[in-house]
């Protein structure tokens, strides 16, 4: 999700910072970007001279100190709470004192990452949606120590980017992954009971309820393994059933069926990330 996060922001007029771990993820990362700004001047959704003035406010790097004279710093890491408090307890200490810190974790506690940090008052939630750059949703999450002025800001960033942000607190899952994550891993119980096949699940749900994606479709695009790490933390936070990841979904992961990403999970994809079956 961070190339879509960095390109709305550029879009939006920031200068933006994009730090990832290495050079292969780097050129992924700007390889994304890239193909989204094409494809929007192409479809004259983006003049040429926007692009380029977007391409010229984007610079990556595989080192933090570009990022240290930021304003405010949005983590979209691996869904790793020990990995994501590592990175933020190192940005503590280099970055300036007023600079807000966000966290893009779609599960874990905002409130534990912040206290990594001496700024748990500079320190909110910021989760956006898959692909980042079509949805208009951002929940803003206010953890316990964040302060009045941090959420106002965070939501006025927000709304600059062109996002509609809603107001959430610092609970697994927020408010919108809390209902979706229960309805696609009941969507996953459905078929391993012959409910139905995964085509007629996802069609009931198209066709019967206008969602633009059946569930297994979502499943897919968003990524299993990504779905599973959630299903674990939010399980581990309510000890509810529904939040249990069934056995089939640990089992697909197990196996390396992540989705689009792997090209193959419920569904198999083409190097293009298009539907074969
Ligand atoms: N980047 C930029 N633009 C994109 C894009 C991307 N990755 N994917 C699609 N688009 C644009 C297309 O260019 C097109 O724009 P246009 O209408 O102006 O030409 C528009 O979006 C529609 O795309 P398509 O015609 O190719 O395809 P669809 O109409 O099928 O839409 C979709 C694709 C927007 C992905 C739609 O299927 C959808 O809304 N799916 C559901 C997505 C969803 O539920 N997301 C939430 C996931 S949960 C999550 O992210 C939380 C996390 O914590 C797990």
């Amino acid at each position: 999700m961070g190339s879509g996060i960095a390109e709305v922001c550029a879009k939006a007029g920031y200068e933006t910072f994009v730090r990832e771990v290495d050079e292969k993820a780097l050129d992924g990362g700007r390889r994304r970007i890239e193909n989204s700004l094409s494809k929007a001047i192409e479809r004259g959704k983006l003049t040429a001279a926007d692009g380029e003035a977007i391409r010229k406010r984007l610079r990556f790097s595989s080192s933090f100190a570009e990022i240290f004279s930021s304003d405010l710093v949005i983590e979209a890491i691996v869904e790793s709470l020990s990995a994501k408090c590592e990175v933020f307890e190192a940005l503590d200490k280099s970055c300036a004192p007023h600079a807000i810190f966000c966290s893009n974790t779609s599960s874990l506690a905002i409130a534990e990452m912040a206290a990594a940090t001496a700024r748990p008052d500079r320190f909110a939630g910021l989760h956006f949606f898959n692909p980042v750059p079509v949805m208009k949703l951002v929940e803003v999450v206010r953890a316990i120590g964040t302060s009045e002025e941090t959420v106002a800001r965070v939501t006025a960033f927000a709304r600059s980017l062109g996002k509609e942000p809603i107001a959430a607190r610092d609970n697994s899952g927020f408010v919108v992954n809390r209902l979706l994550v229960p309805f696609l891993l009941d969507a996953i119980r459905a078929h391993e009971q012959g409910v139905g096949s995964l085509e007629d699940i996802d069609t009931g749900m198209k066709l019967g309820c206008a969602h633009p994606m059946g569930p297994f479709e979502l499943l897919d695009y968003v990524g299993l393994d990504t779905v599973y790490a959630i299903a674990e933390i939010m399980f581990a936070e309510y000890r509810e059933a529904r939040f249990a990841p069934p056995p089939l979904l640990k089992r697909m992961v197990i196996a390396g069926r992540f989705g689009r990403k792997t090209g193959r999970g419920f569904y198999e994809y083409d190097e293009r990330g298009d539907r074969r079956r």
